[in-house]
């Protein structure tokens, strides 16, 4: 049988498929900074209770609720534009992970409530605090790992005829090489920017402990992740891994400037520069995030190519929305800066 038989047809779009791709590597790069910043405090926070360092993570504590709340709304529009434009290829992996991916929500909505307790109960939860936490963490590392699971199953559709082996179950990724060195990329990147997380407040409120804390995650995590880094690419599809070796100029240019911008990190973390390192962690992580877009249209070039999407032609919605976007940023911009005002922020240490 042949895959492509699997492939649902697809819907006509308002505007050209490109459009979309642009916004979904942005708001992706958005969705996963926050990521990076929840997962990698909390691990941060947890190893303050193994070091009792326990300033730290109470400081911690009190932001990390709030960062997953932002994490799920920079998640939406990703997810928004990948159904989009990649909709028969994700609402198929998403049905393939049946109650693997449906899980996710209750997860989701678990690991929420499990932040909050962690921060109302500081105190109260005494010993219980260190497990609690664990637990946690471990739900949003399981839900980072139902992500990678369903964002490489999509993009093997010979895959998706274990289907009829399982009798219908649901089933992951998991005999695909590139999930566990793309999966652990991720993770380790939260280590890395979480640290960074620390060190910037710390900047800030001029604790130059902390700072230092802080910088030595950022910089470690970012040493680790070039290894981890080579591992992803060397697991990729040999003509796949070709493209970022010189077979494609694009693809090429944009993982170099990566690896570059990743080594301009360490230097950063060497020389203890939080506000400089945090600009260059987003134009870091945005040209990883175009290296990943190439390894996505790679994958689907036999079964697909978003820029041959058909389309409608009405543009009235792009402009609608870019008009709602030039509109609502600035007032973004203006609730967080009233959120970081120091006054608003109550006991915070
Ligand atoms: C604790 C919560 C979450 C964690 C730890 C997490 C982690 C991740 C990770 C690691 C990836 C990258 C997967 C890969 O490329 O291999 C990812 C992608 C993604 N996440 Fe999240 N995520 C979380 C919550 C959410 C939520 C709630 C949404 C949506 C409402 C969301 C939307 C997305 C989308 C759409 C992508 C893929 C974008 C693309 O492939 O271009 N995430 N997430």
């Amino acid at each position: 049988m042949d895959p492509a038989q699997l492939i649902p047809v697809v819907d006509p779009i308002p505007i050209p498929g490109p459009w979309f791709d642009v916004l979904l590597v942005v708001t992706f790069v958005a969705h996963i900074l926050f990521m990076n910043v929840v997962v990698g405090g909390a691990v941060i926070s947890l190893v303050g209770h193994a070091r009792n360092t326990e300033p730290l993570s109470r400081s911690l504590s009190k932001k990390l609720p709030t960062i997953l709340a932002l994490t799920i709304n920079m998640g939406v529009a990703p997810l928004l534009f990948l159904q989009t434009v990649y909709g028969q290829f994700d609402y198929t992996s998403s049905v393939l992970m049946a109650g693997y991916w449906l899980a996710v929500i209750g997860l989701l909505l678990a690991a929420y409530y499990g932040l909050y307790i962690y921060n109302l109960k500081f105190d109260g939860l005494g010993g219980l605090r260190t497990p609690l936490l664990l637990l946690t963490l471990g739900m949003m590392l399981w839900i980072g790992f139902m992500f990678s699971n369903n964002v490489t199953l999509m993009l093997r559709p010979e895959k998706w005829f274990d289907y009829f082996k399982t009798g219908g179950a649901g089933f992951l990724n998991l005999d695909d090489p590139v999930l566990y060195p793309r999966y652990l990329h991720f993770m380790v990147a939260s280590l890395a920017v979480g640290g960074l997380f620390v060190a910037l407040r710390a900047h800030f409120k001029k604790d130059a402990e902390r700072l230092k804390t802080g910088m030595l995650w950022f910089m470690r995590a970012t040493v680790v992740n070039l290894a981890v880094g080579v591992w992803f690419l060397m697991a990729l599809p040999g003509e796949i891994m070709m493209l970022f070796m010189g077979g494609d100029a694009l693809a090429t240019g944009v993982l170099a400037l990566g690896i570059l911008g990743a080594a301009a990190l360490v230097w950063t973390g060497l020389t203890r520069r939080p506000v400089l390192a945090a600009v260059l962690t987003v134009v870091t992580v945005l040209l990883m995030a175009v290296a990943r877009h190439i390894v996505r249209t790679a994958y689907l070039a036999p079964w697909f190519d978003s820029s041959q999407l058909p389309i409608t032609g009405e543009y009235s919605t792009l402009l609608l929305f870019l008009f709602f976007l030039a509109v609502g940023l600035p007032c973004v911009v203006w609730m967080v800066r009233i959120y970081v005002k120091p006054a608003n922020i109550e006991g915070d240490a």
